[in-house]
């Protein structure tokens, strides 16, 4: 089965051509990192335009560059939420002309099912039941995903855990901007705290205390805010890299913390980690090493298929499409479409089978 898959929620334009959920023969990612790094985040209206100008030239070149044409597919996956109204548009406009006027299948993907999909890329045989932990810049969130199949064609999820306030990414990017680093911050914050010493300023752990698995990432930043307000040396050499690895161990150990809060609960066979923050290297170096010492399978994916891209939306919409769960030409994109309902009652394990 090959799937072409499109992806225009946020500031990439991304198309790819992926054969049976698993075999990438094309992946083509636009960035529009320079477009909106004048302006130190996304503008929304900008990046709706761009993805306008780039949409047909990138899916062109994804199949130029797998060797196929429209002809050869058997469906069309795309983002159609969560995201920004205006991006999302663009995409699902675009599959949805070329779903009717070729006659393909279009299958409506959510973009964080898309980055647990980007886990099956390159590790088909991961265990299931497992703890999906999806860090980007707009989300935090912890699934408990079990398999009817045994492996990716059928997954279900429970959302056990989520930020209550800022997503992890978008607390490296407003600690960024800060310290006037450029956009994103994450990938700059992650190469300047690597000459910082992790210990140098402490951090608190945000208190949960109603007994769930959420995650809260505005107390670190704000602390980050306060700190700089009364010293502004924090701010360079030599006591910026400090700052920065104290703040990224901060972030490293909340995640950390609640996830292995899941995983004494929930007793999963393997803990896979995607979005955008999982390139962090401090985060996947902690990860690593606390799975291993829980004999826990720990998957991730390599670094391109990490941040946004169009593979992953492709692998989830074959699984939809293996089922038989095609979309509507009038489906609409949901800037707020959720993957699953928070729940509540994972403590007494009433909803584990
Ligand atoms: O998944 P993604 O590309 O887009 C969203 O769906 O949000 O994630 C982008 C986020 C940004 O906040 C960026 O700063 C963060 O991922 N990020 C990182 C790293 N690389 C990207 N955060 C920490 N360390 C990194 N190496
Ligand atoms: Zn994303």
């Amino acid at each position: 089965m090959l799937v072409l898959g499109i992806e225009t929620s946020c500031d990439e334009t991304a198309a790819a051509i992926v054969k049976d959920g698993r075999e990438i023969l094309s992946n083509v990612i636009y960035s529009q990192v320079k477009t909106h790094t004048p302006y130190g985040g996304v503008v929304p209206e900008i990046a709706s335009r761009e993805h306008l100008l780039k949409i047909r030239p990138i899916v062109d070149q994804a199949f130029r560059d797998a060797g196929k044409t429209l002809d050869d597919i058997d469906g069309i996956a795309v983002t159609s939420g969560p995201g920004l109204i205006g991006s999302l548009l663009v995409g699902l406009t675009y599959a949805k002309a070329l779903s009717f006027s070729k006659r393909k299948p279009l299958v409506a993907v959510n973009h964080i099912e898309g980055h647990i999909y980007s886990v099956a890329l390159e590790h088909p045989e991961a265990e299931f039941p497992a703890l999906a932990l999806v860090v980007s810049g707009g989300h935090t969130n912890l699934f408990w995903v079990e398999s009817e199949s045994g492996d990716f064609r059928h997954l279900k999820y429970k959302l056990v855990g989520r930020t209550r306030d800022d997503a992890a990414g978008e607390a490296y990017d407003k600690v960024a901007k800060l310290l006037g680093l450029s956009y994103p911050g994450g990938p700059v914050i992650d190469r300047l705290a690597r000459t910082g010493n992790r210990e140098a300023f402490r951090f608190s752990t945000p208190k949960i205390t109603d007994g769930s698995l959420d995650f809260s990432f505005s107390g670190i930043k704000t602390a980050v805010l306060n700190m700089v307000k009364q010293n502004e040396r924090l701010k360079e050499d030599p006591l910026r890299p400090d700052l920065l690895a104290s703040f990224q161990e901060g972030v490293v150990n909340m995640l950390w913390s609640t996830t292995s809060k899941a995983i004494t609960l929930l007793q999963p066979r393997s803990i896979m980690l995607s979005g955008g923050v999982a390139a962090n290297s401090r985060l996947r170096e902690v990860f690593l090493e606390r799975t291993a010492a829980a004999r826990l399978k720990f998957y991730y994916p390599c670094p391109i298929l990490t941040t946004d891209n169009a593979a992953m939306i492709a692998a989830a919409g074959t699984a939809k499409l293996m089922r038989g769960e095609i979309s509507e030409i009038d489906v609409s994109p949901d800037p707020n479409m959720r993957l699953a309902l928070p729940e509540r009652n994972f403590q007494n394990k009433r909803w584990k089978t």
